[in-house]
C-alpha cells in the first residue's frame, strides 16, 4: 500500500543526495506530474531548484495564467515565451510522431540554454510509470523520455516509480490545491497530439476553442471528477454542413472522454446525452470554422486515449 508520508520523506533524501549543492531545472508544464515532482524537488533542494514553465503555443485555453498563480508563490518560478521557436519547428509537419520528437527536441534545446544561464546541472522531470512502460513497448514516444544522446543535463526523476492515482496522493500530502490535483492529464506536446496534420494558426485556435467548451460542459455536469480524460481533437478532414441555409464546407472535430486507472487502458463511458448534445451544439454555433461534431466511443485497447 503506497504511504505518501513515507513516499516524500524517502524522496527528500534521496533527492538531496543526488543533487546535492548543485543547481536543478524542472519542466513544469502545470501538469500534476511536473507540478508534484517540482513541488517535492523543492521540499529537498528549495531553491536550488528553478521551475520552468515553457508555453510553446500549443496551450489550452488561460493555462499560462493559472499555471503562473498556483506556482509564483510556491516556488522558483519562471516562465518562458518559446512559442515562435516551437512553431516555427513544427510548420508543414504532419506525422504524430514526428511532432513529438521535435517538441522534445525544441524542449531540451530551451533547457539547455536556461541552464546554462542559471548554473544548473539537473534536470528533474516528472515521468511516472506508465510514460516509460508505453515507450518501452514502442507505443508513442511521450517526449519525456525521449532525450536525445549528447543530453548535458544529469536526468532526475523522483516519481519514476508512480502510478497517477499515487501522484495524486502525493500532491494532496503536500498541500497542492484539489483543482490541481485532480487536474485531468495533458499531454506535454500539448494540442499538437490534438491537431491532425500540420499546425497552424488557425487549427490551434480551433482546437483550443473546442478543448474549452468540452472543458466547460463536463465541469458543468460535475464529470471532471469522475473522467480520466476529456477533449476535443480536430481532425484534418473537412466535411459539408449547412449553416442557416447556406452550405458550409468545415472542419469535423472529434471528441474523446474516457474513464481510466493508469492510461494504460481506458473506457468510453455512458456519458448524459444532453452534455455530449450541448457540446456539439456549442463547439458548431460558437467556432464558424467547425461543421460537424463526432464522439470517438472506441477503448484502449484498441486504440489509444489520444487519437495522434
Ligand atoms: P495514449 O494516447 O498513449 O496516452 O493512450 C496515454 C496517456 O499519455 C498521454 N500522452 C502523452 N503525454 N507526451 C505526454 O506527456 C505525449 O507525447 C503523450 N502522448 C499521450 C495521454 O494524454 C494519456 O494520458
Amino acid at each position: 500500500m503506497f504511504d505518501p508520508s513515507d513516499f516524500i520523506t524517502e524522496s527528500i533524501e534521496e533527492i538531496k543526495n543526488r543533487i546535492g549543492d548543485k543547481k536543478a531545472i524542472i519542466a513544469l508544464s502545470g501538469g500534476v506530474d511536473s507540478s508534484v515532482a517540482s513541488v517535492l524537488t523543492s521540499r529537498a533542494i528549495e531553491d536550488q531548484l528553478l521551475a520552468v514553465f515553457v508555453d510553446h503555443g500549443l496551450l489550452r485555453e488561460g493555462e499560462a495564467d493559472y499555471v503562473q498563480k498556483t506556482f509564483e508563490n510556491r516556488l522558483n518560478f519562471r516562465s518562458v515565451d518559446a512559442k515562435e521557436e516551437f512553431l516555427g519547428k513544427l510548420e508543414g509537419v504532419e506525422d504524430p510522431e514526428e511532432k513529438r520528437k521535435i517538441i522534445g527536441e525544441v524542449f531540451i534545446r530551451v533547457f539547455e540554454r536556461i541552464a546554462k544561464e542559471e548554473g544548473a546541472e539537473f534536470l528533474v522531470q516528472g515521468t511516472i510509470a506508465p510514460d516509460w512502460i508505453e515507450s518501452q513497448g514502442n507505443i508513442k514516444s511521450h517526449h519525456n523520455v525521449a532525450l536525445p544522446e549528447g543530453l548535458v543535463l544529469e536526468v532526475v526523476e523522483p516519481i519514476r516509480e508512480l502510478y497517477k492515482d499515487e501522484v495524486r496522493l502525493l500532491g494532496t500530502e503536500m498541500g497542492l490545491p484539489d483543482d490541481m490535483v485532480s487536474r485531468q492529464p495533458y499531454p506535454g506536446p500539448g494540442l499538437a497530439v490534438r491537431i491532425a496534420g500540420k499546425i497552424t494558426p488557425e487549427k490551434i485556435k480551433v482546437c483550443r476553442k473546442a478543448n474549452a467548451i468540452v472543458d466547460e460542459e463536463v465541469k458543468k455536469e460535475g464529470l471532471d471528477k469522475t473522467l480520466w480524460q476529456y477533449f476535443a481533437v480536430l481532425t484534418d478532414t473537412k466535411v459539408t454542413g449547412v449553416k442557416g441555409d447556406i452550405r458550409d464546407y468545415g472542419y469535423l472535430v472529434v471528441i474523446r472522454m474516457v474513464e481510466s486507472l493508469d492510461a494504460m487502458t481506458a473506457d468510453v463511458p455512458e456519458l448524459p446525452w444532453n452534455m455530449v448534445k450541448t457540446i456539439s451544439q456549442r463547439i458548431t454555433a460558437e467556432i464558424s470554422e467547425v461543421t460537424h461534431v463526432a464522439l470517438s466511443v472506441s477503448d484502449k485497447p484498441p486504440s489509444t486515449i489520444e487519437l495522434a
